[in-house]
């Protein structure tokens, strides 16, 4: 199995995810099984790692974004991976004009799969730290619903 984030820029909603989402499944003793990763619709943050800040809010919970470093997303992903999921809607709009024809991807909103009060994890980027506290907080929760479902799927 094979699990992709997107968020628009990959330096803070989806890293994060990627991050929170790998901690979970080795707790689980699924991180041999199941990869993830991460990227962004748009290209400015190539080669970049996450975003300081939220490096540092992922760090005072115990996860370590440090080794990851931006891509942007390409064609192949829609082959490559098992699950695409988007952190906002415009996320999954590009997503969705991006998909080739013979996409075996699923494609999906993530909170809307695995939350459902909140259907987007917000755009932390041009706010204040409470941002990135939220962005923790939808993920956390929302990798937990993802975790069952992928343990179902094995
Ligand atoms: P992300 O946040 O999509 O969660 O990584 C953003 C990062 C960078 C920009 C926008 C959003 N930006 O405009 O550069």
């Amino acid at each position: 199995m094979r699990v992709l984030f997107v968020c628009l820029g990959n330096i803070c909603r989806s890293p994060t995810a990627e991050g929170v989402l790998r901690h979970q499944l080795t707790e689980a003793g699924l991180a041999d099984v199941i990869e993830v990763a991460s990227a962004g619709t748009g290209d400015w943050h190539v080669g970049k790692q996450p975003d300081s800040r939220t490096r540092r809010a992922a760090q005072l919970r115990g996860y370590d974004l440090s080794s990851q470093r931006a891509q942007q997303v390409r064609v192949e992903h829609f082959n490559e991976y098992d699950l695409i999921l988007a952190m906002d809607k415009s996320n999954l709009a590009n997503l969705q004009s991006l998909r080739p024809g013979h996409a075996t991807a699923e494609l999906d909103l993530f909170l809307r799969r695995y939350d459902g009060a909140i259907d987007e994890v917000p755009d932390p980027y041009y706010g204040g730290e409470q941002g990135f506290e939220q962005v923790l907080d939808l993920i956390e929760a929302a990798c937990r619903g993802l975790v069952v479902e992928l343990k179902g799927r094995l």
